[in-house]
């Protein structure tokens, strides 16, 4: 198992688009997964994408229980997706607030749509096909942003809802990043 240091905004690999995984249930790959889900349990994240530790491939892992970082959110199945499609479910779109371990100690208010189908592949090559809602929908639009090189940042409509963790959410901070 390997803890992998996560790239911060302003790393360049942040914002490069990503390659679709080629052969399944390989070494590689498996050992690809099993450091994003080191790392990402490390941390507390509720996902991570292969650019955050330095590859270029188009695989995320995620996946909530109970997170302190997301003490209100629901339950998302631990989950690992290679070669992602996302297609929106409708026109609504919700606004939420997110952080991300690339973006430490910030929380910003990101407009996300509600209702989406991810399909995809696990790490052997078996599809996955989901109609997901609410925070499931918005961690699998997040994590699917990293592959194309867009940090939530980029998405926020209004940056005076972007800031500090400490200060937008006070009870949050002693256990932040
Ligand atoms: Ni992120």
């Amino acid at each position: 198992m390997a803890i992998r240091v996560v790239l911060k905004m302003g790393e360049p690999l942040l914002l490069q688009k990503t390659a679709p995984v080629a052969r399944f249930d390989t070494p590689e790959l498996h050992a690809l997964v099993r450091d994003l889900r080191d790392t990402m349990e490390a941390l507390n994240g509720a996902g991570l994408a292969a650019p955050q530790i330095g590859v270029a491939l188009q695989v995320v892992v995620f996946g909530v229980k109970k997170n302190p970082r997301y003490p209100d959110a629901e339950e998302v199945p631990d989950t690992v997706l290679v070669n992602p499609e996302l297609t929106a479910l409708g026109e609504e779109v919700e606004e939420g607030w997110e952080g991300c371990l690339s973006v430490p100690g910030m929380r910003g208010l990101v407009p996300r749509y509600s209702h989406l189908r991810y399909r995809g592949f696990d790490p052997f090559g078996n599809p996955i096909d989901r109609s997901v809602s609410g925070f499931h929908a918005r961690v699998v639009q997040h994590e699917c942003d990293h592959l194309m090189g867009i940090l939530y940042p980029m998405r926020i409509r209004d940056l005076r809802n972007f800031g500090f963790t400490e200060v937008l959410f006070p009870e949050l901070a002693p256990i932040e990043e």
